[in-house]
């Protein structure tokens, strides 16, 4: 047995943060680069445990965290309304999910959206009341705890920050959950964690990334152990033009291992199935989201859940985006049929 990185969703209304917070965790600027500042992919970046570590640093000890994960496994979903399909396909895979809104617009109609995504998944997930370097007269402490940053702020904006907390915490309990600022929980299995943070400044990150990790322990330790050698389960995100490659498919493996000697099978557009062998595949290295064009990829022969990873194999022109991906075994009908029962989930 092994244990994987926890897969973790990000979601939210459009532009309330989600691939600002990302790029503060790798360190890059891809949100900066979006066209029109709107993403319009499922992302997807292996965190691994040291970056994470570093950000919670002491916090980790203090919740007598042990580090036997990995690392984190994130995706980022659009929060344009135009996306709603892929909102749900990133938060269908989510061990753990991030629910990310301003905290001075509070919720939005696709923040109400995601909420439901994960209610009616049962994904547990924290709150990041993101934005809080914008209440006026917040005084910014870069990459400082929350816990820190509270310390140089005047009583009154940390007031006002309440009250706005309150607000999401009404809506919260509208929307049948009991919800409290992580540092006032008195029952983490009963109540929502609220975070505040800046996903700019980087305030806060410490403490989301802990409770994060607090979730992880607390629901999935059995959930993320992986038999060393199950087949690969997967989900392809985008049927790509590579240059030199030709068309590749990018995928996320959720489960299992996935062998460079495998055949995998796929639906495709018109609901039919497909089998090929894999030609190569391909990883991004650690930090770095699959669907960027300048990301660097490494061959390898064998991929391990949770992960992703470009496929380079042929007969893929027709694969849909969703689909779900199987190993071919002896019988491949029997994949065939479980293909097919998920056609309508696409
Ligand atoms: P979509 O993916 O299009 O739904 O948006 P998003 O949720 O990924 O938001 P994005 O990261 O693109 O951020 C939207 C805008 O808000 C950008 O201009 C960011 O620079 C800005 N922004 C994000 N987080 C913060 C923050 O904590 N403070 C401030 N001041 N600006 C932020
Ligand atoms: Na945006
Ligand atoms: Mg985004």
């Amino acid at each position: 047995m092994k244990t994987r990185s926890p897969i973790v969703s990000v979601l939210g209304h459009v532009d309330h943060g989600k691939t600002t917070l990302l790029d503060n965790i790798r360190g890059s600027t891809i949100a900066a680069k979006e066209a029109g500042g709107i993403t319009q992919h499922i992302g997807a970046t292996e965190i691994p445990m040291d970056v994470i570590s570093s950000i919670c640093g002491e916090f980790l000890e203090r919740m007598s965290i042990n580090e036997k994960l990995p690392g984190l496994f994130f995706i980022d979903t659009p929060g344009h309304e135009a996306f709603t399909t892929l909102r749900k396909r990133g938060g269908s895979l989510a061990d753990l999910a991030i629910l990310i809104l301003d905290v001075n617009e509070g919720f939005k109609p696709q923040t109400y959206e995601a909420l439901n995504i994960l209610k009616s998944s049962k994904t547990p997930f924290v709150v990041a009341a993101n934005k809080i370097d914008k209440i006026p007269g917040w005084k910014s402490v870069e990459n400082a705890s929350f816990t820190e940053s509270m310390k140089q702020q005047d009583s009154d904006i940390v007031f006002k920050l309440d009250q706005k907390l309150y607000e999401i915490v009404g809506t919260l309990h509208e929307e049948g959950f009991e919800s409290e600022r992580f540092d006032r929980i008195s029952n983490f299995a009963s109540q929502i964690t609220i975070v505040p943070i800046s996903a700019m400044s980087g305030e806060g990150l410490t403490e989301l990334l802990t409770m994060l990790l607090g979730l992880a322990y607390q629901y999935l330790r059995e959930q993320l152990q992986i038999e060393e050698n199950s087949p690969a389960e997967g989900t392809v995100l985008e049927v790509k033009e590579e240059k030199g490659l030709g068309l590749t498919i990018d995928t996320i493996i959720y489960d299992g291992l996935l062998n460079k000697d495998d055949r995998i099978m796929m639906l495709t557009k018109d609901n039919k199935v497909i089998s090929t062998k894999i030609r190569s595949l391909l990883k991004p290295k650690p930090l770095e989201e699959i669907r960027e064009s300048k990301t660097m990829f490494e061959n390898t022969d064998e991929i391990v859940a949770a992960a992703g990873v470009k496929i380079v194999a042929p007969h893929v022109d027709d694969v849909v985006a969703g689909s779900p991906l199987k190993v071919a075994n002896a019988n491949d009908e029997k994949v065939e049929d479980e293909l097919l029962s998920e056609v309508d989930n696409i």
